[in-house]
Formats: structure tokens, sequence, C-alpha cells
């Protein structure tokens, strides 16, 4: 069996794969079976800022590899140390607990958010806040925050407790946060799988306020616009708000699995010895390689993120077939008149990768692409959109 009829006959059936293997890259190009390279704007959906075995998060991981690639959170270990304390310098969050992936990063927020209300307010603020079109993951907690019906079909009871408030309803949200029974709102400032759809300003400011007035937790999910992403640090620091937690992961860890939970000061203190844990949450190797990543992201290199993706919003508004762009930073939806699978089809034959999210083509480069790879990609993404076929 080649490797497709191998992954076909033994691999769960989840994912719609492309018929695609990827067997190496550099940087911004990946290379399939065949030796066919692809300029890789999709970056395993946020997770490679700096591309595909970038010279220096390789040489911090593999220098930790061979020096300690585990140790259990039984003991203290200083990349997992050092890099809550780098979070919490760049963020004023003041600590951080450390998970493997997305899902759980949210997990860990929507379990503080709640042990933060039981000590506070007894039984009655059970109810979490999510918006209409969000995505959080995959386990039953983070599938009944996700505000899509889609993804619950077939897996009920999901975890109770979740209220959906529509993106951009100011009324609605100020309905839903005054009623006395919230304990916490979960967002993400730019709605990826949902479309990248950034939430408008005002509807943000509605619920900060409403979050202050009332003592309702603000819950960042900066899973996938965090990390420079957007051109800041996390998604949330566009709109100049202050989340009680912030949950991240992908482009944190770069590649390897990692995700973290960054809690403010109200509920800095909630989480106490053995009401949470994880196995490899904090592991030395990925925390090793995040220092690297989130070092990185200083000023100089967030301004160039901005600057490309002005550069491909010009690049992209009024040519033939592109109806708009949305989105923040690297992390564009870009609306098509053609179907999204087959502008990808269509790119993916001309060597550039790209990716869906909803009915629009998604943009998730590294942060680092070099400009003549972005503007190669570009004019084969224009033309596939202008293409009759
Ligand atoms: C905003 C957001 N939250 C959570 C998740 C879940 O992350 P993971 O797949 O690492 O569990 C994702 C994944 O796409 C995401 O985009």
């Amino acid at each position: 069996m080649n490797i497709k009829e191998l992954d076909q006959t033994y691999v769960a059936g989840t994912y719609a794969r492309f018929p695609l293997q990827i067997v190496k890259g550099n940087g911004s190009v990946v290379t399939d079976e065949k030796g066919k390279e692809y300029i890789d704007l999709g970056t395993g959906i946020a997770v490679n800022t700096f591309g595909v075995s970038d010279e220096a998060w390789v040489e911090a991981v593999i220098a930790q590899l061979k020096t300690l690639q585990h140790t259990s959170n039984l003991y203290y270990t200083e990349p997992c140390a050092r890099l809550a304390h780098m979070l919490c310098e760049r963020t004023g969050m003041k600590k951080v607990f450390f998970s493997n992936s997305g899902a759980e990063a949210n997990e860990c927020a929507i379990k503080t958010a709640r042990k933060y209300a039981e000590n506070t307010y007894g039984s009655a603020r059970q109810h979490i806040v999510t918006l209409k079109n969000s995505f959080h993951g995959r386990t039953i907690t983070t599938l009944a925050a996700t505000g899509q019906d889609t993804f619950h079909q077939d897996f009920l009871p999901l975890t109770e407790g979740f209220l959906y408030a529509t993106p951009n309803d100011c009324d609605e949200i100020t309905r839903l946060l005054s009623q006395g029974n919230v304990a916490a709102v979960l967002f993400e400032v730019v709605q990826g799988e949902g479309g990248v759809n950034p939430l408008d300003h005002s509807f943000v400011q509605t619920m900060v306020s409403l979050a202050k007035e009332h003592d309702i937790l603000l819950l960042a999910d900066e899973v996938q616009c965090g990390n420079g992403r957007t051109g800041e640090l996390f998604g949330y620091m566009h709109y100049g708000i202050t989340p009680d937690i912030v949950s991240t992961a992908k482009g944190l860890g770069g590649g390897l699995p990692l995700g973290a939970t960054l809690l403010g000061t109200n509920v800095q203190d909630v989480l106490t010895p053995g009401s949470h844990g994880s196995t490899f949450g904090g592991n030395p190797v990925c925390c090793a390689g995040a220092i690297n990543m989130v070092s990185r992201l200083d000023r100089t290199l967030l301004d160039e993120v901005k600057e490309k993706s002005n550069f491909i919003r010009r690049e992209l508004t009024g040519v033939r077939g592109v109806k708009s762009v949305s989105g923040l930073g690297l992390m564009l939806g870009v609306e098509t008149e053609k179907d999204a699978g087959e502008i990808i089809r269509l790119c993916m034959d001309q060597g550039v990768l790209v990716i869906k999210a909803k009915n629009k083509i998604r943009l998730l480069p590294a942060l680092n692409i070099p400009w003549d790879l972005l503007k190669r990609a570009l004019s084969v993404l224009k033309e596939a959109c202008a293409t009759e076929t």
C-alpha cells in the first residue's frame, strides 16, 4: 500500500484530506512526495509561525531535546517557568497553566471561570456565554462552547451551561449578560473557523463594560488569532481590552503541541493543587521552542505582519472574482465568486497551498514569509479567482 492507502485504511476517517502528501519543507515552501514544491499560505492552520523547520526554533528544540525531554509536572523545569514569565511580562497576566492543545487551553479557561463563580457566587452563576459561529475545540465541553449546531449533532448530550449570543448584536449580549446567571463570556476577537470575521469594536466595548458592571469574566480565545498572527502579540490587543483569561495554542508551539491559559489578576489563584493538571503540559521541549517563538515576536516583526496584511488587501481588492477581504494581520478571509474548494484546487495545481474557512479562502502565511514568495502566491491566487471554469 502507498501512504494514501495506508492512511485511508488505518487512520480514523475524521479528515477529508487533500490528495497531497507533504514530505518536507523549508520556511514557506513545502514539498510533496513527487518533489513538487508549494508556497504554503496555510502554515498547518496557523501553527508554523516562522514556516517549516525554522532554523532558530529547530536549534532551541533540539538543544532541549538533548538535555531533558520530559519530567511530568511533579518537578520544576526551566523552560516552563521561563515561558510563563515571558508570557506574563508581555501581557500583564499573572499566571499560566500549560496544556497541549487549543481545546485543552479553553477547557482550563472554562474550569477556572466556573470555579471562580462557584467560589464567589455559589451556584448562582453556572452559565458561560459564547458567540454563534464560534469555534472552541472538539472535546465535549469545548464543542458545547462552540456556537455552531453542525458540530453538536451526533454527540449529545454535551456539557450543559452554555448560552449563545449573536456576534455584534449589542442588544442580545446586553440581555444575556444582565440576567445574573452568567460567570463568563468566551469569544474569539477574530472568528477563524467561522469565516475570519473580526468582532466590531463597539460590540467588544459593550461586552467589556457589561462584564465589568456584573463581574463577569472575559475569556479571550486566542488559539488561532494569537501569537503575532494579527500584527499584535494577541488579537485582543487591537481592541484595547484586558481579558481575565487568555487561552492560546497553535502558533505558540510553532509546530509542537502546546496550549497555554493565561490567568489575570482576579483569577490567578483560583486553580489550586489538584484542581487541574496535565501530564505533558509545559513539556520542556515544547516550551523551549515557544520561548524562541515568543522572543522573536517583537515590534519589528509585528509591524511587518501589518505591512504584509495591507499589501495582500491592496492586491486582492478589486480583483475579478474577489468579493471581499476580511480579517486582521496575516489571518485573512477572501470571499470569492467561485466556490472556495475550486480555488483551492486551482492554486494547488499551480503550487500554492491555501485553506478554507466556511465559504472563504483563508490565508494564514508564516509571519516571516519572504516578500517574493508572497507576491508569487498572490498572483496565483488572483489568477485562480479570476479564471472562468
Ligand atoms: C479559536 C480556536 N479555538 C480552539 C481551537 C481548538 O484547538 P485544537 O485543535 O488545538 O484543540 C481552534 C482550532 O482550530 C481554534 O481555531
